[in-house]
């Protein structure tokens, strides 16, 4: 595929090149055919009876183009994630600006080529958890899968909490669609992420890296799906991430969560979740940090795993964060820090910014205690999953919207 001649917008330019996709695929959509997939649900079971369909697959309503733009190749980059935000356990999650890639291109025969962080842990078969996506994707277009070659470039650190299991889920999905034509549909069913919770079990971590942003997820009893809703954001966070040479184990960290807590510890953390979400909208930063309090998991998991947590926290805060937590189920410690003002990289404010002497407080604090590990830098990213690249190409460099939807 050739790069330099697929989407319009230069890769980097990230919610441009999603607006440029969405404009091109909107300018030569033909007419869509709505089927619904209950009615071939069965069928679908009969067709791929290696692995138990989800539930949630057999009841989507699946939208079709009548002649499916398919692609030789695509390109799709999906964010890391950082969920929870302490007291929002399976609620609350964060996109940031740290990207995995996946190219799928039609191939012979089935194969994952894997480069970038933790390679070795990554398995190059069908429990790779990109092909589960697109064998969910495929199983909701009630097509069998293709043989692909799947190219993966690992930017998220895996096992860390930062939704890189998620980023391979949504990965998947959308290279998927992409690359088949298929669309699902958006508005009042969230499709998509009907099919990326069904694989991952909860919408903390699939939400921001479908949506971007902070998303706070619930299943709603009224649609019987999925919901997520955006929550807006100050501008000018800056998020440091310690992320420690060792993984954790989800699954496991799982079962450090009690299945039941007192109506005291259930007030404190609904009290948090709302003032957090209500100090964000307000620009409240001055009392943010009582929202990232929790009592649900994370002192939990510090106290069973993770001797580093607390001790970072509170190296964080002293070193003026205006929150800090334990990211997803770990062992990364976040910190967030404010007044990051453009590229922040090349701006300095150093009367508001306090990034740098936080991500040294944390360092410090590590090193005391001989944790192995690096920081990160970084900031939220207002979008999530996206198509960078096709072959055939959406559009040409040449495209200009005139005005027909
Ligand atoms: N909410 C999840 C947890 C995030 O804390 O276990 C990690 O997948």
């Amino acid at each position: 595929m050739d790069r330099k001649d697929s989407l319009v917008i230069a890769a980097g330019a990230v919610a441009c090149v999603g607006l440029g996709a969405f404009v091109a695929a909107r300018l030569s959509r033909p007419q869509q055919v709505v089927t619904s997939l209950e009615e071939k649900s069965s069928k679908v079971a009969e067709r791929i009876p290696s692995k138990p369909i989800p539930e949630v697959v057999t009841k989507l309503r699946i939208v079709t183009v009548s002649q499916p733009e398919e692609k030789r190749s695509v390109t799709v980059q999906v964010p890391a994630t950082s969920a929870n935000l302490g007291c929002g356990y399976d609620t609350l999650g964060m996109a940031l600006d740290m990207w995995n890639e996946v190219t799928l291109t039609r191939s012979d025969k089935f194969e994952i080529i894997c480069e970038g962080e933790g390679v070795d842990d990554i398995p190059l078969d069908e429990t790779n958890l990109v092909y589960v996506g697109v064998k969910v994707a495929y199983e909701a277009m009630q097509k069998p899968v293709p043989n692909f070659k799947y190219e993966l470039k690992q930017r998220i650190p895996h096992g860390r909490g930062l939704g890189s299991s998620s980023a391979a889920i949504c990965g998947g999905l959308l290279a998927a669609m992409a690359i088949s034509g298929h669309k699902l549909d958006t508005h009042g069913a969230e499709e998509l992420l009907q099919l990326a919770v069904s694989i991952e079990g909860h919408p903390d971590n699939v939400a921001p890296a479908i949506y971007g942003g902070l998303q706070m997820g619930l299943y709603s009893n009224f649609e019987k799906r999925w919901m997520t809703s955006r929550v807006q954001l100050p501008h000018g966070l800056i998020f440091v991430i310690f992320i420690p040479g060792f993984t954790g184990k989800t699954t496991e960290l799982r079962k450090c969560v009690p299945k039941e807590f007192s109506a005291a510890d259930c007030v404190f953390n609904m009290s948090r979740i709302a003032w957090l979400v209500n100090a964000l909208l307000t620009n409240d930063i001055k009392h943010l940090k009582e929202g990232f309090e929790d009592r649900m998991h994370q002192r939990q998991r510090g106290d069973a795993c993770y001797p580093h947590m607390q001790p970072l926290i509170d190296a964080a805060y002293e070193a003026g964060a205006i929150g800090a937590y334990l990211s997803g189920s770990g062992p990364c410690v976040m910190a967030i820090a404010d007044g990051g003002i453009g590229d922040f990289f090349t701006q300095s404010d150093q009367v508001q910014r306090k990034d740098i002497a936080i991500a040294a407080a944390m360092r410090s604090v590590a090193d005391d205690m001989k944790v192995v590990g690096k920081v990160y830098v970084t900031h939220p990213a207002a979008c999530g999953g996206v198509v960078i690249a096709a072959d055939p190409p959406y559009s040409t460099p040449l495209l200009a919207f005139n005005g027909d939807t």
